[in-house]
């Protein structure tokens, strides 16, 4: 029997870097937000040992380099659990390096299907914990919902959730590698940084126009100048009607927030001539229950 659990794409609603740390990562602080735009995990127990992989995408890699088997395995050196027969099943609907965290939620879909089929009474705060051994951003994907991320993205404190609303998505058809784009930044040179305080207390007050004034990622900063239709679906956005838009993660991938549905689909309508990548979303709850 397979179990199935959505894996959400995340954007960032804010992205700040404080500095970067002795063990070569960045110090960061961003509020995280889960939408509705999802792959699907499934995970079951099979006879034959190993692990296997299948996936709708052909070109991803299905061996212990994909994000998905790296957490599989790591659920199972972490518990000490004895490793079963087991095959995944991803099939993608997030776009693959686009900065909203696809490959690191399907690795976090492992995880909690994993509690759930192996260790149902293992604590959150455990999984979490072991997502953060395999990628950054697992820790969040684990928990989902709006969140403040700190330290390397594994420190998480729930927020209060996004006020309801209508995001319009947009992929330009380039990847940004993010290894490369941190080492753009040169902490002491960025010039802006978000108002991260200021966002925590406009989600705390429901405050939707607050909040996507303060919609805000530093690496659009040190962005190299071939990655220009970001800012051209930026600018595309605004003109659409947005409140405001904004790159998520390392990018390249937009978004603009729209308090109603007509003028977001619409300007996913329009986007989508030029770039297919293109979606209609809303942002999603922590949709896992609280867990000890
Ligand atoms: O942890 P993860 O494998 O997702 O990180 C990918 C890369 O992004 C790291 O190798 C590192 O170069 C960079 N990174 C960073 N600081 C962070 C998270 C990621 O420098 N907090």
């Amino acid at each position: 029997m397979a179990y199935t659990e959505p894996a959400y794409a995340k954007l960032n609603l804010t992205l700040d870097i404080l500095g970067r740390r002795d063990d070569g990562y960045h110090d960061m602080r961003m509020v995280m937000q889960s939408i509705d735009l999802q792959d699907l995990v499934s995970v079951s127990l099979q006879e034959e040992p190993g692990l296997t992989l299948t996936t709708n995408l052909p070109y991803l890699p299905r061996d212990g380099s994909n994000i998905a088997i790296k957490a599989a395995t790591q659920f199972f050196r972490d518990t000490g659990l004895p490793l079963p027969g087991l095959s995944i099943d991803i099939q993608k609907n997030i776009p693959v390096c686009a900065g909203m965290a696809g490959g690191s939620s399907d690795g976090a879909a492992v995880l909690r299907l994993l509690r759930q089929l192996c260790l149902p009474e293992l604590p959150q705060g455990q999984l979490e914990e072991t997502g953060g051994r395999v990628g950054s951003d697992i820790p969040y994907c684990v928990r989902g919902g709006t969140a403040l991320a700190e330290g390397r993205g594994e420190i998480l404190t729930s927020l209060p959730p996004l006020p309801p609303c209508w995001i319009a998505v947009c992929k330009p058809p380039c990847s940004v590698s993010t290894p490369e784009l941190f080492a753009q930044v040169r902490v002491k040179r960025l010039r802006c940084h978000p108002d991260t305080a200021g966002m925590l207390e406009a989600l705390s007050s429901g405050d939707l126009d607050g909040i996507a004034h303060r919609l805000y990622n530093v690496f659009e900063d040190v962005l190299p100048r071939r990655y220009a239709q970001v800012f051209e679906i930026k600018a595309a956005l605004l003109n659409l009607g947005a409140m405001a838009a904004s790159m998520t993660g390392s990018g390249p991938t937009v978004f603009g927030l729209f308090p109603e549905r007509e003028p977001a689909a619409q300007a996913v309508q329009i986007l989508s001539e030029k770039f297919p990548a293109a979606f209609l979303c809303r942002p999603t709850p922590s949709c896992f229950p609280p867990h000890p």
